[in-house]
């Protein structure tokens, strides 16, 4: 496949990474070549070392390719990183500054002020930060990130409704799946019959991030954070795969609820227009029957790309309520940050 772009996996032997293997077996533009993880892994078999948790086979050629050493030496240069927060500030930066483009699903740069944080539905014009970066001055190298799991599905609905009628205030409750803490994750006798109040800094995160996301980017180069006011509440729950959460907005337009409906569904954006292969054709879609979206029938829609939307209502505090789901590990994770290559490439910074 000579016409393809060699990509690399910094952290495959995980949860995220195995998505990653997954979305990439048959992409059209990019081709694993490299994969990498931590000294446990490093040496073996992909096969042997990874703990392979997805309901589709691993990939012939990627079960037989030997896991890498964590460092740049031999890497491609477009790297998918899904590695820990501690482990990925330690080790993005290095690869950054060695030339290659890392594009990444953790924390750990995610709010540096020079670094992109994308949803390329929502802000792709946020790329133009990685020209304040000094890898990219220095070795050609830059870094792109993707938001956490949960802000992602709830940008998503926010997005097209503070477009039209702008947000006032926003409160977010959700219920997230286990797959999105990795594998092995929380143990089973912690979730099995449980709800766990408590996900270490995701409230922090899905508040900052949100603001970033819909925030606006200055003529001097630098995101001003959307300025409404934001409270989100995190919960662990028994699911495999899918965040749900509970919404409540107020806006500062008057609007009726299928104008509200209606910029949902007509939502689309450059991804769509440019027919990136990992784009769904509708990133938001309103599902009208009254006990839905949820995770087991709704969290695969587009591909698991489309966050799913439903019981809009009004609210007697805020203004308007309503749920809305989306895969964690696809649009939360590797299908995020696919699409934002995919969005890299298409505005040329792979040439
Ligand atoms: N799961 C989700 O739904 C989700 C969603 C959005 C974002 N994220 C973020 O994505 C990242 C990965 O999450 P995950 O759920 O895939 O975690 P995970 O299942 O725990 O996988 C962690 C990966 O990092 C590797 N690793 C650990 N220590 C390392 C080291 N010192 N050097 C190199 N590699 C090392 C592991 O390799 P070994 O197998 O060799 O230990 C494994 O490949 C995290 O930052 C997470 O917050 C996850």
């Amino acid at each position: 496949m000579p016409n393809k772009l060699p990509v690399g996996i910094l952290g495959a032997t995980g949860i995220v990474g195995q998505r990653f293997i997954q979305m990439l077996e048959q992409h059209p533009w990019f081709e694993v070549t490299w994969l990498a993880a931590s000294d446990r892994s490093e040496g073996r078999p992909y096969a042997e070392a990874a703990r392979w948790r997805l309901k589709t086979p691993i990939p012939d050629r990627v079960a037989s390719m030997n896991v890498s050493p964590a460092t740049p030496d031999g890497a491609p240069k477009i790297i998918f990183a899904a590695l820990d927060a501690a482990i990925a500030r330690e080790l993005e930066p290095k690869f950054a500054e060695a030339g290659h483009a890392v594009v990444s699903n953790s924390s750990a740069l995610r709010m540096q002020s020079d670094v992109p944080l994308i949803i390329p539905e929502v802000n792709s014009d946020h790329v133009a930060l990685i020209e304040k970066q000094a890898w990219r001055r220095s070795s050609g190298g830059f870094a792109v990130t993707n938001p956490n799991c949960s802000a992602i599905g709830l940008v998503m609905a926010l997005a097209p409704i503070h477009r039209r009628f702008g947000l006032e205030s926003v409160m977010a409750v959700t219920m997230q799946a286990v797959s999105g803490a990795g594998y092995p994750g929380v143990a089973s006798l912690d979730i099995l019959g449980n709800v766990i109040p408590f996900i270490k800094n995701e409230e922090e995160k899905m508040e900052e991030e949100t603001q970033k996301l819909l925030g606006t980017l200055n003529d001097g180069g630098s995101v001003v954070p959307a300025p409404f006011a934001m409270s989100a509440q995190c919960n662990r729950v028994a699911v495999e795969d899918g965040h749900t959460e509970s919404v409540s907005v107020r806006l500062k337009k008057k609007a009726k609820a299928e104008e509200i409906v209606a910029a949902w569904n007509d939502f689309t954006a450059e991804p769509q227009q440019l027919r990136l292969p990992s784009a769904p054709d509708r990133p938001v879609v309103y599902i009208s029957a009254s006990d839905r979206p949820q995770p087991r029938f709704d969290c695969d829609l587009g591909g698991g790309m489309t966050a799913a939307v439903g019981r809009l209502r009004p609210c007697n505090v805020l203004e308007w309520k309503f749920t809305v789901l989306s895969h964690n590990t696809i649009r939360g994770a590797a299908g995020a940050a696919l699409l934002n290559a995919e969005l890299l490439k298409a505005k040329g910074y792979f040439s």
